[in-house]
C-alpha cells in the first residue's frame, strides 16, 4: 500500500483492517513510534473489547489512536519511508506494512529572478514577490539597507510585508533606491529574486495655466491662485512686474499676502496694478512658472453735480494718433472742440462743463492712425450731494463743493 502524504498540514494514516485474515483489530494499547530515526513504527493492538479506546499516545509529531490510526503532524521530507503496523490479538497477529511518499518540491518565484522597478518620489511602492511550493514557502525581504522583513515581523510601519509576499513601502523617497532581495523559502528549498528600485522624484509642476489673463475691477480683492505639485516639495514666490518679490506668509505694502498654498491675495485693486504677476516654483529637482497678466478696468468715473469734469485719454502710437470721443448720447466730438457744454482738448482730455445727471454715461475714447484703432470706455456717474449748511466762521470751499446745487 501507497500513502502519498502531502505536506500540507497535519496527515492521518489510517491502519487498514486485515479483512483478509478476518480479523478485527480494536486497539486499547499503541505504542508510538519506538525509536526516533527509524522508519518503521510497531503497531500493537491488543484485543480487548468493549473497553472504552483511551487518548492517543505517542512521542512529539507521532499519535496512535485507539482506533489503530497514526497520525503525523507537520509531515515533513525525514517522514517518508516504510511504516509497519503490527497487530495482535488472543487470536493471531497482523503486520501491515505501509509506504509513505512525501511530495515537496522548492519554492520558484513567478515572473524571473531580476526585476528593475522604478518609483515616484513621495508615492507608495509595491514589489510582488509571488513564489509557489510545497509546502508554501515563507517570503523574506532584505532590503536595501540590509534590513530583513518578513509579513510576521512588526514594527516598523514605513516598510511591510504582506501576507502575500509584497513588500511595500509607504512612501518612497531618494534614499530607499537600491537592491531588494526576496527570499522564498520551504524546507525543499529557496529561491530569490533581486529588484533594483530606482526613486525618481517629481519635478515641481503648477496646477494652473501657465498664462493667464486677468480682469479685475477696481476695487476689489483678487486672489490668483498657483497651486504647486513636486517631490520634494517646492517652494513659491511671486514676482511682480516692477520686480517686487513675495514670499509665502508675506505682507507687502500692505496690499499683497502670499497664502502657504502658493494663492496670492491682493486687496482693493486699483489700475495701477496691472501688469505681470509670475508665479515660480522651484525645487532641487527643478522649477516651473506661470505669469497672470492683470487688468484692471478703471472704476466709474465720479462727476459732481454742477461742477465741471475732464475725462483724459492718453494715446501713443506712431504716426502720432487722432482722438476722438463719443459721448453716451452717441455724438462723435474731434478734437479740438470748443462747445458750450464739451471742450475736447489738444493734449485729448475731454472736458464736461456743469455736469447734471444727464452726463452720465459711457464715454469712448477713440484713438487712430493708419496702422489702425484701439478705444477705451469711461463710464461716468454723476453724484448729487444734497444741501448742508455748515456753519463755520471758516469758509473754506468745502461747503460749497458738498452743496453744490446752490451758488453757481
Ligand atoms: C480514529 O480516531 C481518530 C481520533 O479519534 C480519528 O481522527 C480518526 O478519524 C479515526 N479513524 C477511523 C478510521 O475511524
Ligand atoms: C532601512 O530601510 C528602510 C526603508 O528604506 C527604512 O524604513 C529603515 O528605517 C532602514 N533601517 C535602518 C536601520 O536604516
Ligand atoms: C489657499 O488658501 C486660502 C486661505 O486659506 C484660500 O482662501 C484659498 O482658496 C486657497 N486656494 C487654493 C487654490 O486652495
Ligand atoms: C490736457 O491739458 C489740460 C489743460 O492744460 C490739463 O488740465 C490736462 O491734465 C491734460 N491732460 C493730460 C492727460 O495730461
Amino acid at each position: 500500500m501507497l500513502l502519498l502524504l502531502f505536506l500540507t498540514a497535519s496527515v492521518l494514516v489510517i491502519w487498514a483492517k486485515q479483512t483478509g485474515l478476518g480479523k478485527v483489530f480494536s486497539g486499547t494499547e499503541q505504542k508510538g513510534r519506538e525509536e526516533r530515526g527509524s522508519d518503521v513504527l510497531r503497531c500493537h493492538a491488543l484485543a480487548s473489547a468493549g473497553t472504552d479506546a483511551p487518548e492517543g499516545r505517542g512521542q512529539g509529531r507521532w499519535r496512535v489512536f485507539a482506533n489503530g490510526t497514526l497520525a503525523i503532524a507537520r509531515a515533513g521530507l525525514e517522514d517518508r519511508g516504510q511504516y509497519l503496523c503490527t497487530a495482535a490479538n488472543p487470536h493471531g497477529t497482523a503486520q501491515l506494512l505501509v509506504t509513505l511518499s512525501v511530495v515537496a518540491y522548492p519554492p520558484r518565484i513567478a515572473g524571473g529572478r531580476w526585476q528593475l522597478l522604478t518609483a515616484h518620489s513621495g508615492k507608495p511602492v509595491a514589489v510582488a514577490c509571488r513564489a509557489e511550493g510545497r509546502p508554501p514557502p515563507t517570503i523574506a525581504w532584505v532590503l536595501a539597507n540590509k534590513t530583513h522583513v518578513s509579513d510576521s515581523s512588526t514594527g516598523n510601519n514605513d516598510v511591510r510585508v504582506e501576507p502575500d509576499g509584497t513588500l511595500i513601502i509607504k512612501e518612497a523617497t531618494v534614499y530607499d533606491r537600491g537592491l531588494y532581495t526576496c527570499v522564498a523559502r520551504n524546507p525543499a528549498g529557496t529561491d530569490t529574486l533581486v529588484v533594483k528600485l530606482q526613486v525618481v522624484a517629481a519635478p515641481p509642476a503648477i496646477l494652473e495655466e501657465k498664462r493667464e489673463r486677468v480682469e479685475g475691477t477696481m476695487g476689489e480683492n483678487l486672489k490668483l491662485p498657483c497651486t504647486v505639485t513636486g517631490n520634494p516639495r517646492p517652494a513659491v514666490h511671486w514676482v511682480l512686474f516692477d520686480g517686487t518679490v513675495v514670499k509665502p506668509l508675506q505682507f507687502v505694502n500692505g496690499k499683497l499676502f502670499l497664502f502657504a498654498n502658493g494663492t496670492l491675495h491682493l486687496s482693493t485693486i486699483a489700475p495701477s496694478d496691472s501688469g505681470n504677476y509670475e508665479c515660480i516654483a522651484t525645487s532641487s529637482t527643478g522649477s516651473d512658472r506661470r505669469v497672470v497678466t492683470l487688468v484692471v478696468e478703471p472704476g466709474p468715473v465720479k462727476g459732481i453735480s454742477g461742477e465741471s469734469l475732464s475725462l483724459h485719454c492718453l494715446s501713443e502710437g506712431s504716426p502720432r494718433p487722432r482722438t476722438a470721443w463719443t459721448l453716451p448720447g452717441g455724438s462723435v466730438l474731434e478734437r479740438p472742440q470748443l462747445g458750450r457744454k464739451h471742450v475736447l482738448l489738444e493734449n485729448g482730455t475731454l472736458l464736461i462743463r456743469d455736469a447734471s445727471i444727464h452726463d452720465r454715461g459711457d464715454y469712448v475714447c477713440r484713438a487712430h492712425n493708419n496702422a489702425g484703432e484701439s478705444s477705451v470706455t469711461v463710464p461716468v456717474v454723476i453724484v448729487a450731494y444734497a444741501p448742508r449748511i455748515t456753519i463755520s466762521s471758516v469758509t473754506d470751499g468745502s461747503a460749497k463743493r458738498r452743496g453744490g446745487t446752490w451758488g453757481r
